[in-house]
This record gives C-alpha cells, sequence and structure tokens, in this order.
C-alpha cells in the first residue's frame, strides 16, 4: 500500500499521526489476510509497535505485509512500514508490526484458515519465528 501523507494526517510539527500509521497497519495486515482466508476476520491482537522515524507531509508511507504463519483459525501477518522522500527517493523503514487475525463466519463463529505453503528455508524460519510469537502473546494475553 502506497499512500501520500496529507495534513490532514499529521500533528502539528508536520508528522504522520501514530494512530493513523497504527491504522494503515491494520488496513495493509487485514489486506493479505483476507487475499489468503478469502473469509471474514477480526484483529486478535497488534504486537508492541516503534516508531523508528517520522514521516513527514508530503514524504509517501509504504506498507508491505506478508502473511508469515498460519494456526488454526488464526494467522500472522507482519507489516513493514517505509517512508519515502517524494524528491530524491529516500526510503527508510519506520516500523514492523505483527498482527494476528482470527477467522470468522457471518454469525461470528470461527472456522479454520487455508493452511500457507511453507516451501523455502525462509518461509520455514518466519514460520518457526511465527509460533514462537505466538505463544508469548497469549501467554501475555492469560496474564491480562
Ligand atoms: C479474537 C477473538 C475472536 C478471540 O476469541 P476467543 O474466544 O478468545 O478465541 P479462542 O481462545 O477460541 O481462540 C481462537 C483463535 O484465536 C487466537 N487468539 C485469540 N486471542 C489471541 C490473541 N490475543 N493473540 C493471538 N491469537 C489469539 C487463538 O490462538 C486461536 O487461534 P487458533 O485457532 O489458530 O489456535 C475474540 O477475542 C474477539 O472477537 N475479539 C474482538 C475482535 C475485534 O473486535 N477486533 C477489532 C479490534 S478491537
Amino acid at each position: 500500500m502506497v499512500q501520500v501523507v496529507l495534513p490532514n494526517d499529521a500533528n502539528p510539527l508536520g508528522f504522520i499521526l501514530g494512530g493513523t500509521v497504527m491504522h494503515l497497519i491494520d488496513i495493509a495486515g487485514a489486506i493479505a489476510c483476507h487475499r489468503h482466508t478469502r473469509s471474514l476476520l477480526v484483529t486478535a491482537a497488534v504486537d508492541d509497535l516503534q516508531f523508528l522515524h517520522s514521516i513527514k507531509v508530503g514524504d509517501l508511507i509504504i506498507l508491505k505485509s506478508r502473511v508469515t504463519c498460519v494456526f488454526t483459525t488464526s494467522l500472522e501477518v507482519q507489516v513493514d512500514v517505509f517512508s519515502e522522500e517524494t524528491l530524491t527517493g529516500i526510503r527508510q523503514q519506520t516500523s514492523r508490526a505483527y498482527l494476528t487475525f482470527v477467522a470468522i463466519d457471518r454469525e461470528g463463529k470461527r472456522h479454520p484458515v487455508t493452511p500457507l505453503i511453507v516451501e523455502t528455508e525462509e518461509e520455514r524460519k518466519v514460520c518457526d519465528e511465527a509460533h514462537a510469537r505466538r505463544a508469548l502473546r497469549l501467554r501475555r494475553k492469560s496474564e491480562i
């Protein structure tokens, strides 16, 4: 997803609002998951989020999302966020987010998600790491 940062998205310093970035992360993550599952989804969790650099009005915000692993009724997606200066093309990564979505039907009942084909060594590693993050997330949830 690519979007230009407009004044309406920004704080008084001329930088995109954190909440706006979070909204776009949710949308970009949901799109990848919808395209994988072709199902209705709800956001179950968003892991902790860092903002490494600000993105100023007039710059582009670029979001790249990728399903990392499918569990049973849930799946994890990674969203990388970049800024790109329109005039120079200089690109910087500003955030990386992991979100979990749960597949539901129209009655709100959870249902299994289509498995993810994991073929390469890199894809296997990414999925193993997703399993570890999931365990941590569920432990944190149980502490709430
Ligand atoms: C997300 C939600 C469906 C989970 O319901 P639940 O009854 O706790 O679900 P279960 O414990 O049966 O878990 C269902 C799946 O979700 C996963 N899950 C539930 N809570 C999770 C969490 N906080 N983080 C990661 N995964 C989670 C479980 O691991 C399970 O996955 P699996 O089937 O792949 O093993 C429910 O809490 C909900 O509807 N939340 C509100 C969602 C929403 O409105 N989001 C918009 C923003 S608020």
